[in-house]
């Protein structure tokens, strides 16, 4: 049984207001904080912001704090729904509760709060991990997949104060044999990173962008990659990390171009042809096994002809919005081969599970995400290990909420293997796990 739930206006990793929500049961107290994007896709659920300027700049969450109190929790708790055992029917309360498309009445943040935090409290009301709850909510099988950490180590896009266009290039420790390992890797080449871009741009350069990567004064893809390829290289890594790349293309495509000059005054605009151009050329010259948002939410064809003629993983974020309806969209037009999981981008808990088995569905990947404004809350790390999705990405291995999630990781494989549990690491076949 439900007994209370209480929600309050606390603060994400960038400074702004987020939703924290409390949902108590006789065993005790269960918390999540949500997570907030900058670059975020259009057909995202909607997150409620207060919108009155003279309070944390129109960003307050009082209102979505004041649905989760006034409106969700009476109704909640007067259904005598049980945490543990009802959470597909607690989040379809939720959101016929709301019922809006794109639960713009409640707000996306007031309902995955209360999403999250009863799917924790069921976790423990069971006496079982997170993690196997998710697992047994999803339907995924067992051995555990720890996943393959993808760091973004180097910062752009609406992220960053820097003039690259490119929002995230990540390094992905693919030849570990284990998270904790990947974590180690991930780390030493972050830190041999910073000492590269020291010797190249001076100490200044060495400020960190809102994921924890730096954010050196570089603009072409293909710098940001030569720093890694050195930095990699220096490490002794250069077999054992691959690379990955998120433009975040939704936020630089205007009248069918896309400028890759977009935070300076001057223009660079590559028409569709020619960035699939730059791409080609990239992934030619560099060991990028994943490629994320290369195109815009809207230019639907561009996907489909890239992705014809290339065999790394596609990923669609602002494309997808983790929703089925654009999951199905993207399979019919043969749009790409993988799903990014944003649990906030459409609000419960089940329908993120939803559509990840859709994806699965299909034989596309699932790639586990952040978002640019965290929490410390490390409710993903549960995510990835319990949908065996065998790949995430929460920023850089630096800032408390990124590593909370890494540290969670490692804390699950130390647990895992304590029990005795089959533990596998995802390595190589990140793109597969959840058939392994
Ligand atoms: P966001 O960025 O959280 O600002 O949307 C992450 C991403 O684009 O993958
Ligand atoms: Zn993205």
């Amino acid at each position: 049984m439900i007994r209370s739930i209480q929600a309050a206006q606390r603060l994400d990793s960038r400074g702004n207001p987020t939703v924290q929500v409390d949902v108590t049961i006789d065993r005790g107290t269960f918390r999540a904080l949500v997570p907030s994007g900058a670059s975020t896709g259009a057909n995202e659920a909607v997150e409620l912001r207060d919108e009155k300027p003279s309070v944390y700049g129109g960003k307050g969450v009082e209102t979505a704090v004041q649905k989760v109190e006034q409106v969700i929790a009476p109704v909640l708790i007067e259904s005598g729904l049980r945490v543990g055992t009802d959470q597909k029917k607690i989040d379809a309360l939720l959101k016929d509760l709301d019922g809006t498309k794109n639960k713009s009445n409640l707000g996306a943040n007031a309902i995955l709060g209360v999403s999250m935090a009863c799917a924790r409290a069921g976790a423990a009301s069971l006496d079982i991990p997170l993690y196997e709850f998710l697992r047994r909510e999803s339907g995924a099988q067992k051995p555990y997949v720890m996943p393959v950490p993808f760091f973004n180590v180097l910062n752009g896009g609406v992220h960053s104060g820097n003039k690259m266009a490119f929002q995230e290039t990540m390094i992905a420790p693919v030849g570990a044999t284990s998270i904790t390992e990947a974590v180690r890797m991930g780390s030493e080449v972050y830190q041999q990173l910073k000492k590269v871009v020291v010797k190249k741009f001076g100490p200044a350069a060495a400020g960190i962008g809102d994921e924890g990567g730096f954010a050196p004064p570089i603009s072409q893809p293909h710098e940001a990659l030569d720093l890694l390829v050195q930095a990699t290289a220096d490490c002794g890594y250069s077999d054992r990390v691959k690379f990955a790349i998120d433009p975040a293309s939704s936020e630089f495509f205007r009248n069918g171009k896309y400028n890759l000059r977009f935070k300076e005054s001057t223009s660079d605009n590559r028409t569709p042809k020619q960035l699939m151009e730059l791409y080609h050329s990239l992934l030619q010259n560099y060991p990028i096994i994943l490629l994320e948002d290369p195109f815009a939410e809207n230019d639907w064809n561009s996907w489909t002809e890239f992705n014809k003629e290339c065999n790394l993983e596609l990923v669609g974020d602002d494309l997808l919005v983790t929703n089925t309806k654009y999951v199905q969209e993207a399979n019919d037009k043969k749009a790409c081969d993988s799903m990014l999981l944003k649990i906030n981008q459409i609000g419960t808990i089940t329908e993120a599970i939803s559509a990840a088995n859709l994806a699965y569905s299909f034989n596309w990947s699932v790639f586990v995400s952040h978002r640019s404004g965290e929490t410390t809350d490390d409710f993903i790390a549960d995510i990835v290990t319990g949908l065996r999705t065998g790949h995430l990405k929460s920023g850089a291995p630096c800032r408390g909420e990124r590593v909370a999630k890494y540290n969670r990781l490692m804390d699950i494989e130390t647990e895992l293997k304590a029990k005795g549990e089959t533990c596998l690491y995802a390595g190589t076949q990140f793109r597969v796990a959840h058939k392994i």
